[in-house]
């Protein structure tokens, strides 16, 4: 079995977020699908270690913000490698609420919809959602889930269910601890400037670690 081959499954990158009491929270998720069309239905993949898990839960309501290929790469760091447990997500990214749900401005889409089932795995809950309200917001084309790994060169972190550990090929390279991302700069790892940064979690050169 070559876990690799699941790449070639395709999917888009979105914001799936909630509120905990009055305070908006959302994590990145590739794992939303239409299921059915009448009522018009999305399931999403969300795992027990994330917080925006334990608000869909709670409120029984999540809503989609379809990204964008112009989504900035240090959004995706905040709302997907970073938990709102502990950060203020919305800070400084413009939303607004429809359903009582935020919605970030910027993306092209948003779906919200109203839990009427959920399915527990070992690492996941998948949670499906009757679409309650659904609105084209901003013109851009959505980012694809392998147009964030090849163009944006992003990395997904091990609560992610499409996750796969680094392989032999990586031995020798820098990568991230925090989100997986692979050094692959011209100028040698050891050579960067103390105030590198990765470019995918913002995390210092202090996050990298070398693969023996
Ligand atoms: C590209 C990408 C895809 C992801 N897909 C999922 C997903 O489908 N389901 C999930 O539970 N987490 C996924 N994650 C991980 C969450 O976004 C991440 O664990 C986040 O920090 C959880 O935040 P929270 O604690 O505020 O909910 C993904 C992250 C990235 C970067």
């Amino acid at each position: 079995m070559d876990l690799n081959a699941l790449r070639n499954l395709s999917y888009g990158l979105y914001v799936v977020s909630s509120m905990d009491g009055g305070r908006p929270v959302g994590c990145i998720a590739n794992s939303a699908m239409q299921i059915m069309a009448e009522p018009a239905s999305i399931a999403v993949s969300l795992n027990h270690d994330n917080f925006t898990t334990k608000c869909v839960e709670k409120t029984g309501k999540f809503a989609i913000s379809v990204l964008s290929e112009q989504a900035a790469p240090s959004l995706i760091a905040k709302f997907g490698f970073r938990s709102s447990k502990n950060t203020d997500k919305f800070q400084e990214v413009p939303y607004e609420k429809y359903d009582g749900m935020p919605v970030l401005k910027e993306c092209c889409t948003y779906v919200i919809c109203q839990v009427t089932d959920k399915m527990e795995t070992e690492t996941h809950t998948v949670f499906l959602g009757s679409v309650i309200d659904t609105q084209f917001l901003k013109e851009g084309t959505p980012m694809t889930y392998a147009y964030y790994h090849n163009v944006v060169k992003g990395k997904s972190p091990k609560t992610a269910p499409t996750y796969i550990p680094p392989s032999e090929k990586t031995k020798g390279a820098y990568i991230c601890t925090v989100c997986g991302y692979i050094y692959d700069g011209e100028v040698p790892f050891e050579n960067l400037p103390e105030d590198y940064v990765c470019p995918i979690c913002l995390k210092p050169k202090s996050a990298f670690k070398k693969e023996e």
